[in-house]
C-alpha cells in the first residue's frame, strides 16, 4: 500500500476528506504523516484524533533552503513517503524536493486553472477575483506539482456555477464542497496510474 504524506497549513478540511476516503476504503492508501508549517493549524487536531503522526516544520527557521530540504527529506524518508499531497499548504515546495518525487506531488487549487492561478492567487483572493471579473463559472483543479507554480499538468477539474449575488465566502464554500469530492478520487486514480 502506498504511503501518503499530506501537507496542510490551515483548517485541513481537504485533509479530512482524504482521511475519510481512506477510512471508508474509497482511497486505498496509508496516511503516513502530516506536515504543517503552522503550529496552530486545525489539521494537527484532525491528525491527532486519527493517530496520524505530525511534524511541524517552519521553513523560515532554517539557515538555508538546503538545510530545510535536507530536514524535510529526512522526515519524508522516515515516513517512507511515496506521494506528497498538498492540501491547503501555503508554502512553496522547493525544487529539490520536487525532483525527488517526480509526478508524485499533487495539489488542489480553488479555481479552474490556468485561470486564477500563480503568485497571489490563494484562498479568498481567488474567489474575489472570479466575482470581480463576473465569471459565470469557477471550480477547482487537481494538478501535478512542478517547479512552475500552479502550472503542472491538470489531472481533473470540477465546475460550479457562479450565481448572481455570489460572495467570495459563498463561492469558497461551494468550491470546497467539490474539492472534498474530487481530491480523494483523483488521488486514488493517480496512485493506480503510477503503479
Ligand atoms: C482549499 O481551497 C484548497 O483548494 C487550497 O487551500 C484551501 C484549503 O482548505 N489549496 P482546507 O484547509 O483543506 O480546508
Amino acid at each position: 500500500m502506498k504511503n501518503l504524506v499530506v501537507f496542510a497549513s490551515g483548517s485541513g478540511s481537504n485533509f479530512q476528506s482524504i482521511i475519510d476516503a481512506v477510512s471508508n476504503k474509497q482511497l486505498n492508501a496509508n496516511i503516513a504523516g502530516l506536515i504543517t508549517n503552522n503550529e496552530n493549524s486545525f489539521a494537527i487536531k484532525r491528525a491527532k484524533s486519527h493517530s496520524i503522526p505530525t511534524a511541524c516544520i517552519n521553513p523560515s527557521l532554517f539557515k538555508s533552503e538546503d538545510e530545510y530540504c535536507e530536514f524535510l527529506l529526512k522526515q519524508l524518508h522516515n515516513w517512507k513517503a511515496d506521494f506528497l499531497i498538498l492540501a491547503g499548504y501555503l508554502r512553496k515546495i522547493p525544487g529539490k524536493i520536487i525532483s525527488q518525487y517526480p509526478d508524485r506531488i499533487l495539489n488542489i487549487h480553488p479555481s479552474l486553472l490556468p485561470a486564477y492561478g500563480g503568485k497571489g492567487f490563494y484562498g479568498k483572493k481567488v474567489h474575489e477575483a472570479v466575482i470581480k471579473n463576473r465569471e459565470q463559472e469557477s471550480g477547482c483543479s487537481v494538478h501535478i506539482v512542478t517547479k512552475q507554480y500552479d502550472e503542472g499538468p491538470i489531472l481533473a477539474q470540477s465546475t460550479v456555477k457562479v450565481d448572481e449575488n455570489e460572495t467570495a465566502e459563498s463561492l469558497a464554500r461551494k468550491v470546497l464542497t467539490q474539492e472534498h469530492i474530487l481530491y480523494p478520487k483523483v488521488i486514488e486514480h493517480h496512485l493506480n496510474t503510477l503503479k
